[in-house]
């Protein structure tokens, strides 16, 4: 959700800073924009639409040594060039801003009334502020008595013409760090736009600023006192941004899900048991403790919460509940006592669950709090007691694929731990770590049905709507399929579970209507099959994913694709793989584009 990448070196940083936004570009591709100082003065680029449209207008010849750039996720204001960031003050300052400023409308009546912005954002009231400050301070100064008026979250980095040498940097709930290199350092609101030039990384903290030339980096705190930041070694590749030969993201991180979950699973289990130390040593004092599980997560992390709470309630008989985070934060929840919160999110970014998880642990009713999550640096691994981290490795493209199997794999670990208080007996968990272990070798057989998978997309690409159902676990399944379709191909879809159908959804179901059914063979197959019938009855076409041993059959009306998720709890993870296959080959169809769908962007960094 908008990314942010900028240098100080002693040689030229234009190919950096290009380079740099191509690799953020999955953050946000509405429009996109550079700045640098040269002779002195500030120039600027910027170009709605995609990096590609800005590094392409970028003269061969430009050389800078210090500039700052910008992809954006629309939020306040259109996607256009006037948007687009870096936002300039008076040829003074230039900024680029994630986040939301929240009172800029105050300040532009405190500060600027008869001020007439050249931009709808919120971001250029900040450079018009800064650049204000400026006039009697010096940079850093102005810098902090600006945010001091600022409500709302924010990753800045400052140009400032008097100051060539250097930029400014702020961070307050949107991600930021700083790369070092030899005589250049680099800013960056993702490791992935840097690490072509670096593996050492210093992530800034919510309220810290920091000066940053070619030579130094000096971190501050809120109260602007000097401050040393721990420098990690990311261990992110070069080859981790690359498509590996596929067409898309989106369709290699699909591939990528038998390894992908076999990583995450690995050394987490032991003699067919997982040990409690996955979730570290802060674990003890909640795990003798909870009473209650609560989950907040958003988007295709919810569904995955979804899954957890089916198996967290049918198998370890822990009371277990599951809300979106922005739902979840805005309302007074009656808490039971000893409850532990569990956080899922890819990036680790998500606002949302950021800010619920803040708020809870003002609390008192919770004894402790757990990320799963796929990025061990990010602010929600930071500042939960444990993380159990997905081994997904980087997610580019903007649906989610393989963070979803992955976090459902995690989940499953956890589950097991947390149940053995509880319901979860030795012969239980032996057959649970049994079944995942399973898993990469099944995922593989599932991602046979890519072909088939290719030919089904074809009826559905001329359609609006689509409807999924499931039941039980793979309710939440169904759910996820008809978010991957619509994220990526736009159709339509909708899900229920498949007991609702006869309270309503029915009515839209004629045969132009294609109805995805998710059928494991498990204890309500038998209802399931008797929705099924309700469909047909109504002239709807079926498109059935049926486990092998469920009984279904081909007909006039129903098309069935085979799987081979025996009836274990671990099914839904391979009811996944033909769903997003579906929405893949949909989308290839009808030519959207897949790894950077409309209006949409990875990690969602504002509310
Ligand atoms: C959908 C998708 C989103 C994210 C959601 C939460 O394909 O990717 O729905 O799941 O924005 O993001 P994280 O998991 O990073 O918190």
């Amino acid at each position: 959700m908008c990314g942010i990448v900028a240098a100080a070196s002693q040689s030229n940083i234009i190919s950096i800073l290009a380079d740099g936004l191509k690799h953020l570009e999955y953050r946000g591709y509405d429009s996109s924009g550079i700045a640098f100082i040269q002779n002195k003065n500030i120039s600027s680029y910027k170009k709605q639409g995609n990096v590609s449209e800005l590094t392409q207008s970028l003269d061969k010849k430009l050389n800078a040594n210090i500039g700052i750039a910008h992809t954006r996720w629309a939020t306040h204001g259109k996607p256009s060039k006037e948007n687009a960031h870096p936002h300039i003050s008076n040829n003074n300052i230039a900024i680029v801003h994630n986040g939301i400023i929240e009172n800029h409308l105050e300040i532009k009546n405190k500060f600027f009334k008869d001020l007439t912005c050249s931009s709808e954002t919120d971001s250029e009231i900040l450079a018009h502020l800064i650049n204000f400050y400026r006039k009697e301070n010096e940079i850093f100064e102005a810098v902090y008595l600006a945010l001091k008026e600022v409500k709302g979250s924010y990753a800045i980095a400052v140009l400032d013409k008097k100051n060539p040498e250097k930029i400014i940097v702020a961070r307050n709930g949107s991600p930021l760090l700083i790369g070092l290199g030899e005589k250049i350092n680099f800013i960056a609101s993702d490791a992935q736009a840097l690490i072509e030039h670096t593996n050492k990384f210093v992530y800034l903290e919510d309220g810290d600023l920091a000066t940053v030339t070619a030579e130094e980096v000096k971190i501050y705190n809120k109260d602007k006192e000097s401050i040393r930041r721990e420098t990690k070694k990311s261990k992110l590749s070069l080859n981790s941004n690359s498509k590996n030969g596929y067409k898309h993201y989106m369709l290699k991180e699909i591939f990528e899900q038998p390894e992908a979950v076999r990583a995450t699973i690995q050394d987490r289990i032991i003699n067919n048991s997982v040990p409690k130390e996955i979730l570290g040593p802060n674990a003890k004092e909640y795990l003798s403790k909870f009473k209650v599980v609560q989950i907040i997560a958003c988007g295709t992390s919810y569904h995955a919460a979804l899954v957890a709470k089916h198996w967290l309630e049918r198998l370890a008989g822990i009371p277990c509940h599951a809300e979106i985070a922005s739902e979840f934060r805005y309302r007074r929840h009656a808490v039971q006592k000893d409850t532990l919160l569990i956080c899922i999110s890819q990036s680790g970014e998500t606002a949302d669950t950021l800010s619920a998880l803040r708020e809870i642990k003002e609390e008192d009713f919770y004894v402790g709090t757990i990320a799963v999550c796929n990025v061990p640096e990010s602010s929600l691994a930071r500042e939960c007691d444990s993380t159990l981290i997905t081994h997904a490795g980087p997610e580019i493209g903007v649906a989610s694929t393989k963070a979803f199997t992955t976090q459902l794999a995690a989940l499953m670990l956890l589950v097991i731990v947390l149940g053995k208080r509880f319901e979860i007996t030795a012969e239980l968990e032996n057959s649970l770590c049994m079944q995942l272990k399973s898993l990469p070798e099944k995922i593989k057989s599932t991602l046979d049905l890519d072909n088939k998978v290719a030919e089904l997309a074809k009826i559905f690409s001329d359609k609006e709507h689509a409807l999924f159902l499931g039941r039980g676990s793979h309710f939440p399944i169904a759910r996820e399929g008809a978010l991957k379709l619509k994220e990526i191909s736009y159709i339509h879809a909708e899900s229920y579970a498949a007991g609702e159908l006869k309270h309503g959804p029915l009515a839209i179901v004629d045969e132009n209507m294609p109805v995805i059914a998710v059928a494991p063979n498990n204890v309500v197959l038998e209802k399931l099959k008797s929705n099924l019938e309700e469909v047909k009855a109504r002239g709807g076409k079926l498109y059935i994913f049926a486990d092998k041993k469920a009984g279904f059959k081909n007909d006039d009306i129903s098309q069935v694709f085979e799987i081979d998720a025996p009836m274990n709890p671990v099914s839904p993870i391979l009811f996944t793989i033909p769903l997003q296959l579906l929405a893949y080959h949909c989308a290839i169809i009808k030519g959207t584009n897949v790894d950077m769908p409309r209006n949409l962007a990875k990690s969602v960094t504002v509310e």
